[in-house]
Order: structure tokens, then C-alpha cells, then sequence
């Protein structure tokens, strides 16, 4: 399902010279006079040594002064991109899906996670399907019911996983938990053994995604075409059974089997299949780093861990030992809400994506042509003081009153392709948050272990914490 892929291209965003040597030979077309400023840094290489070094939130930042707050050209990936950037330029984006703008992705990418003979299908050959499903299954209203399963599950890893240890490394275990609910809510899987199955190679074809497409048997890439093949047998025998099963409308793959195309046909196995690879790669990843994020604030800030405290148990107070959240509690938690917002606006878990112009494009006085590849990126207004003063303070009450200006604080894009998953990580997170300080205090084993930027934002050693009971 290519239309997962775009949000998945961040990964490519990496210092990978070799994979620019190889891969990329094509220019656009340069007959346009006016386009903006930058430089296209060195030959192939392009800018990636200076996006490797910088990371991405100062390359942005670094380039804005220097050329342009608007837009500039740069060099990624072999291709000549141009970076809209603050609010104009994520507005620009945002609004003209579909009319300037489309979704663009590299082939290497495809190769993995989709089957070798969709790997050229064409982009909007899944809008359907993924139409049907965005506005019928992440809605608000459809996912309440996932509420308690969420609150549940929580409630039993954070007693089988964490509870017994006077401190754990706190990422992996998010990791799992955030994988493991996933698996549950989406597929109807809860057995270990398959989900062992579908995890063990889900990291191989994670890995893949973000190494050089060098398809070889000892390469990541080659492991990920391979790992990405398993996860796709596994999935595809589970959606496969459940098609003989029948189908009992209540979880994500029911209603999906029950979804008929135009001419009353059900939708293929190949294609749910593709659907679900897509699914989980841009669920899981972004969920359980932001969760991370927001832990990682908490254990830093007390003083913010106690407010959100105070918050979580009026709440828990509220309600009957062992009864589940439901979504007028998620409603009460408005400071938490702020602290996960203000975590994301620090970290943005997605990095932008990539667009490709449908058509000559007037933006702030230079013509970007048809065809030229273009990026958006959160790090272009986040950390702008003009929108977020002292950005580099933790500050939740940003986000109380009216809040940032329109298109300012965008972690989850904008427009017709907003992150459709936004309502399902905004109650992933609460209801994760919720159970974890009403249970323990927390406090970093390693005194400010810091967040390091590898290919997504992540604590220097898988966030150590210390816990101890309430
Ligand atoms: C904190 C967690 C998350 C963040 C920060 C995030 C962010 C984003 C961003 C920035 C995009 C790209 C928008 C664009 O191309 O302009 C996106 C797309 C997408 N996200 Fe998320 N996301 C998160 C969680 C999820 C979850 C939990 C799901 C699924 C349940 C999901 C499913 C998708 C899908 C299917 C797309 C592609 C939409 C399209 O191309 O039209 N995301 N997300
Ligand atoms: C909470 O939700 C879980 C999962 O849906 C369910 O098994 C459990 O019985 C619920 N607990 C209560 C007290 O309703
Ligand atoms: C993650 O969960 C699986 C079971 O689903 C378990 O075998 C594995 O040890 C867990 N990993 C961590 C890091 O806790
Ligand atoms: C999920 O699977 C279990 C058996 O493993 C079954 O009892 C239950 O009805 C299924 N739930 C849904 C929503 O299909």
C-alpha cells in the first residue's frame, strides 16, 4: 500500500552517500530561472554530510537564515529538493494536496514492504480502500471501544514488565507494549507465539527501510527484502484465515473484509495484506518514540511529572478499583494532553515528507517547476522563536488557551493527508501515561541521559529509570 510510504520516508533522510552514488542519478530539470536560493552542495552527495552532522532540526534552522525563512533549494537523497518552510510553507503543502502537490516515494523503499508484482503499481490505486478505512475505523467514535482494551493491556504490561524491577530500560518495553497493541486492536492477535512471528522480523525489515538499498544476502537491505517477505506471509495467512472465519464486525481487519470496491467485489487478500504492512510500520514507530519522549520529559521535569500527577489521580480517584478508562477520562486530561503536545513539538517523531510538484508552483516570489521533488518538515516552525518563544524551554502551557498559531505546531501534518492515526497515538499515549504515574514515580538512573538524534530522536541508552511505587 503505497500511500503508507511517503510518511515513511524519512528514514532515507540519512547520511547514506554510497546509496546516492547508486541510486540517484536524475536532476530535475533546471530551465527555470527564478528557483530559490541554496546550493546543491557537493556533486551526488548533495547536503546529506551536512544533514548528517547538523541533524535535521539545525540544517533546517541553519539554511532558513541563510537563504530564505520561505524556502530553499537543497540537495538530498541525489535529487534536488525544495524545503517549504514556517507557516506559509506548511500551509502551501498542507492545502494544495492533490492540485500542486502529490506524495512522492523511492522504489528501494517499496521493495520491502510491498509484493514484487505492486511494486510499480500506481500511487492512487489504495486511496480507496484507505479512504474508506480512515474515515470509518480512526474516527473518534470508533475508537472508544479501543479505550479499554488500551487501559487493560497497559495495565497487565505494566505489571508483568515493569513492576517487578527496581528499574528498567524504559524504551524497549514501550516498544513492545506499543507493538503488542497494535497486533491486538488491528489484527485480533494476542497469542505470543504469533506474535512472535510477526515481531522477530518486523525489526529486520525496519532496518531495512532505513540502510542502503543494496540488495545483497548479508546487507540490511537485503534482510529487510527478506524480513519484509515474512512479515508479509504472516500477515497475509492471519487476514486469509479471518476471510474463512467470518466476520464479527468489531475489530480494524473485520470491518476491513466487509469493505466492497465499486463493482460490489471484496477487497483482495494481497491488498489488505499491503494495508496492514503499511499500518503497522507508520503506527508503531512514531507512537513508541513520542511515548518515550513524553516519559523521558516526565523523568527530567518534576515539577511538570507532579502537575500531571495531580491530574491522573483525580481521575483515578473517580473511578472504581479496576474499571476502565473511557474516553470522557481521556477528555479530563488536558495538562497531560499539553505535556504529550509540548513532547512532540521538542521531538517531532516524524521528520516532514516528501511531496513532488504536479505543476509549476508561485511561492514567495520563486517558481519551483513541475516535477521537483519538495520537503515539509515540522523543523521548521517548531523551535522558531518566532512562533514558540524560548524554544527550547519544556513549557506545557503553551498549548492552554488559544494555542500556537495555525500550521506552527504540525507533528502530524496538515490537510487532506493529515496523519489519520493521530486520534489513535493521542489515546495509546494517555492511557499508557495514565496507568504508568499512578503507579510508580520515576526518576532517570542516568541523571539528564539525553536524546540523540540516530535516525529518529531517541534517549542515549533506551531511557534507564528508577522506579518506585506509589
Ligand atoms: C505520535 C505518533 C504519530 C505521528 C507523529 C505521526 C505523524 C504522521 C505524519 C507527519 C504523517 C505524514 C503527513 C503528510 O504526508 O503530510 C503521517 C501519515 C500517516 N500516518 Fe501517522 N503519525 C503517528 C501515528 C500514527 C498511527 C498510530 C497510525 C495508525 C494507526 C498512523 C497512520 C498514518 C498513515 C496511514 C499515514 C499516511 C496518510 C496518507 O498518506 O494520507 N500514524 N503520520
Ligand atoms: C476492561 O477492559 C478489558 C478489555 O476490553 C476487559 O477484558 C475487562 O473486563 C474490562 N474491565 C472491567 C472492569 O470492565
Ligand atoms: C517483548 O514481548 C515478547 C512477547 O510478546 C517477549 O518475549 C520479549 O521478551 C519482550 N521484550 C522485551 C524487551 O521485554
Ligand atoms: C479475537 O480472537 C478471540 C480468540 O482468539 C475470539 O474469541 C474473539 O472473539 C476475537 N475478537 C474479535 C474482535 O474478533
Amino acid at each position: 500500500m503505497d500511500i503508507f510510504i511517503p510518511y515513511l520516508f524519512f528514514f532515507l533522510l540519512l547520511p547514506f552517500s554510497i546509496y546516492l552514488i547508486l541510486f540517484f542519478h536524475k536532476e530535475a530539470s533546471d530551465d527555470t530561472k527564478n528557483l530559490p536560493p541554496g546550493t546543491k552542495g557537493w556533486p551526488v552527495l548533495g547536503e546529506n554530510i551536512d544533514l548528517g552532522l547538523l541533524g535535521l532540526s539545525k540544517f533546517i534552522r541553519d539554511r532558513m537564515e541563510k537563504y530564505s525563512p520561505d524556502v530553499f533549494q537543497t540537495s538530498l537523497l541525489g535529487d534536488k529538493v525544495v524545503v517549504f518552510c514556517g507557516a506559509q510553507g506548511n500551509k502551501m503543502i498542507f492545502n494544495n494536496d492533490g492540485k500542486l502537490v502529490i506524495p512522492w516515494l523511492p522504489f528501494s523503499l517499496r521493495k520491502i514492504v510491498l509484493p514484487d508484482f505492486d511494486v510499480n503499481s500506481p500511487y492512487e490505486d489504495a486511496i480507496g480502500l484507505f479512504r474508506n478505512f480512515q474515515y470509518d475505523i480512526l474516527k473518534p467514535e470508533a475508537l472508544r471501544q479501543y479505550i479499554p482494551v488500551m487501559d487493560a493491556l497497559a495495565r497487565t504490561h505494566l505489571r508483568d514488565c515493569w513492576k517487578p524491577h527496581p528499574s528498567v530500560k524504559a524504551q524497549p518495553l514501550i516498544n513492545n507494549y506499543t507493538f503488542e497493541l497494535a497486533c491486538r486492536l488491528f489484527l485480533n492477535v494476542t497469542d505470543p507465539e504469533r506474535l512472535q512471528k510477526i515481531s522477530r522480523p518486523f525489526a529486520p525489515m525496519r532496518n531495512g527501510l532505513m540502510s542502503l538499498p543494496i540488495d545483497l544476502p548479508w546487507t540490511a537491505y537485503g534482510r529487510g527484502i527478506k524480513a519484509g517477505k515474512m512479515v508479509r506471509a504472516e500477515l497475509t495467512k492471519i487476514v486469509e484465515a479471518r476471510r474463512e472465519e467470518g466476520r464479527e464486525k468489531r475489530d480494524l481487519l473485520s470491518m476491513i473484509l466487509e469493505l466492497k470496491d465499486e463493482e460490489g467485489k471484496c477487497v483482495s487478500v494481497n491488498k489488505i495484506t499491503n494495508f496492514f504492512v503499511g499500518l503497522m510500520v507508520a503506527s508503531y514507530d512514531s507512537t513508541a518514540s513520542a511515548m518515550t519522549s513524553v516519559v523521558f520529559f516526565l523523568a527530567e521535569y518534576p515539577h511538570v511529572y507532579e502537575e500531571l500527577l495531580k491530574e491522573q489521580m483525580a481521575i483515578a480517584k473517580s473511578k472504581a478499583p479496576g474499571e476502565n478508562l473511557t474516553w470522557e477520562d481521556i477528555e479530563k486530561m488536558k495538562y497531560s494532553w499539553n505535556v504529550v503536545r509540548e513532547a512532540l513539538r521538542l521531538v517531532p517523531t516524524a521528520p516532514g515528507t516528501f511531496k513532488e510538484a504536479m505543476a509549476d508552483i508561485s511561492f514567495a516570489g520563486f517558481t519551483i517547476p513541475k516535477g521537483m521533488k519538495t520537503f515539509w518538515t515540522p523543523h521548521s516552525t517548531h523551535n522558531n522563536p518566532e512562533y514558540f518563544p524560548e524554544p527550547e524551554k519544556f513549557d506545557p502551557s503553551r498549548f492552554e488557551g488559544s494555542g500556537p498559531a495555525p500550521y506552527t505546531f504540525v507533528p502530524f501534518g496538515g490537510g487532506a493527508r493529515i496523519c489519520p492515526g493521530r486520534t489513535y497515538a493521542k489515546l495509546a499515549i494517555l492511557v499508557m501515561v495514565h496507568n504508568l504515574v499512578t503507579k510508580f514515580r520515576i526518576e532517570k538512573a542516568i541523571p539528564h541521559e539525553k536524546m540523540v538524534v540516530e535516525v529518529m530522536a531517541a534517549p542515549s541508552h533506551g531511557l534507564l529509570l528508577h522506579l518506585d511505587p506509589h
